[in-house]
């Protein structure tokens, strides 16, 4: 299987500027952030795209990452943004956080759930996002599946970002992966994801002792698509 961490070093100095037109999620995280009276717990953090917004808006963030050089990044950026004070760093992962406590949040944004390959890993994963929260803390994700229009519009074929980036998408390989080449500023990856269907992941977290809250099929709080692929943005709550 491919090392997700490996995939990231690769990108880690391109991974912002890739990333400069994601931003719709952002006000989504921070207004789950609303409300917390402990810091906000962010998994599978990466540069701090939504960590840093959430320092600047006064939440201290606890920002946890299995790679050392999006971990490095995130330093550098919080501490450009002056809020690294704000902003604890820790090496973990999905399934092994290494964070200690109760807190309110828990957020795993930009789809970094699919980055677990199984069932057994998705559980695991949503398991240490519960321990991690007090009674009642909310669990905030956002996943994707490749829709029908995707695949007939882009599979296999390159695509030019107006960040500059170049990326090829394989979506539906014959084991269930898909694949995305990235090629920027001469730096290149291949992140091989393992997307579910909505409902597969609506049933995984229900029955890792959450629940499901809302399920939106975006930011705007639109409806999931009927066949189950799409995005999908959950806010569950811990039972
Ligand atoms: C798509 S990026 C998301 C980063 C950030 N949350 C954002 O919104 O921009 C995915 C991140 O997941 C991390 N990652 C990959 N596999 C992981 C795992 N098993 N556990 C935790 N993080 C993982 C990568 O290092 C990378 O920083």
């Amino acid at each position: 299987m491919a090392d997700p961490v490996d995939e990231y070093a690769a990108i880690a100095d391109i991974y912002d500027a890739w990333c400069l037109e994601v931003v719709e999620d952002i006000p989504h995280y921070l207004g789950m952030a609303q409300g917390s009276e402990a810091p906000i717990v962010e998994l599978a953090a990466g540069t701090g795209r939504i960590a840093i917004p959430l320092a600047e808006a006064g939440y201290d963030v606890i920002a946890v990452d299995p790679s050392d050089a999006m971990r490095e990044r995130l330093r550098l950026n919080a501490a450009e943004a002056g809020v690294l004070e704000r902003v604890e760093v820790r090496t973990g992962d999905l399934l092994a956080p290494g964070v200690e406590g109760a807190y309110d949040r828990v957020l795993i944004p930009f789809r970094s759930l699919l980055h677990l390959p199984d069932d057994a890993a998705r559980l695991a994963a949503f398991g240490a996002a519960r321990d991690l929260l007090a009674e009642h803390g909310f669990l905030a994700f956002d996943v994707f599946s490749p829709t029908p229009e995707d695949i007939d519009a882009t599979q296999g074929q390159w695509y030019h970002r107006d960040s500059g980036a170049k990326e090829r998408a394989d979506w539906h390989r014959a084991d269930g992966t898909t694949r995305i080449e990235v090629e920027m500023r001469g730096r290149t990856t291949t992140l091989i994801l393992h997307p579910v269907p909505a409902e597969h992941w609506l049933r995984l977290v229900e029955e890792a002792g959450f629940e499901v809250i809302t399920a939106w099929g975006d930011f705007a709080g639109g409806p999931v698509r009927e066949d189950g692929t799409g995005d999908l943005v959950v806010i569950a709550q811990r039972r």
